[in-house]
């Protein structure tokens, strides 16, 4: 059995996912925000948040940055562990959705195939990928953390090569991802005008009734 449990059974309870989305007015998904480092997922997180809250609507946010501090706080930033990283992100989001929450995940994932994993544990349509789609020239530029400006010196956590995404590890941008930001064209887009865009969406599909 490989060390994993065995004679576990499902339990099941009165209260469902109905029920609770019933209780909170709103159908439970997963908003996946993919993209390099300063691309601005946390910001469109925090915005979409903040304009759902502001319509009654409960979300959560799942942020790569935030959640590497406690559930994957024994992660690096290898290949492997960065599978497992969206691998339980993944999972998370689906319990939250479950519980009819809106759960927004912002994590770089560079893996298309990890990202799809985590499509693949979601009932159709529940799982919207949203692609920021800036340019690894634009994202450098603003470096917020300061993060490029080490990678390109090599170091990164005293590890060299630094194993920095866009730098001189890979980042696989989606092929066919639910929404796209900024929208082309429209380069000078705010965060509010892009959470306004996925709520858009939401509404379209029926997720805020
Ligand atoms: S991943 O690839 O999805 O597992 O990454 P994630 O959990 O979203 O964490 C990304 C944030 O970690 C910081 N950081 C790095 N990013 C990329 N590559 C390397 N080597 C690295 N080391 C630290 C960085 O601040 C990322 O934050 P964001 O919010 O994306 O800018």
């Amino acid at each position: 059995t490989n060390g994993k449990a065995t004679n576990i059974v499902w339990h099941k309870s009165s209260v469902g996912k109905v029920h609770r989305q019933e209780v909170l007015q709103q159908k439970g998904c997963v908003i996946w925000i993919t993209g390099l480092s300063g691309s601005g997922k946390s910001t469109l997180a925090c915005a979409l948040c903040q304009a759902l809250y502001s319509r009654g609507k409960l979300a959560y946010i799942l942020d790569g940055d935030n959640v590497r501090h406690g559930l994957n706080r024994d992660l690096s930033f290898k290949a492997e562990d960065r599978a497992e990283n969206i691998r339980r992100i993944g999972e998370v989001a689906k319990l939250f959705a479950d519980a009819g929450i809106i759960c927004i995940a912002s994590v770089i994932s560079p893996y298309r195939k990890d990202r799809d994993a985590c499509r693949s544990l979601l009932p159709e349509g529940d799982f919207i990928e949203v692609f920021m789609n800036v340019p690894l020239q634009i994202c450098e530029a603003r470096d917020p953390k300061g993060l490029y400006k080490l990678a390109r010196a090599g170091k990164i956590n005293g590890v060299y090569p630094p194993g920095f995404t866009g730098i001189d590890d890979p980042y696989e941008p989606p092929l066919n991802c639910e929404l796209e930001l900024p929208q082309k064209g429209n380069n000078c887009a705010s965060p509010c005008e892009m959470a306004e865009i996925v709520i858009s969406y939401l509404e379209e599909k029926g997720y805020l009734q």
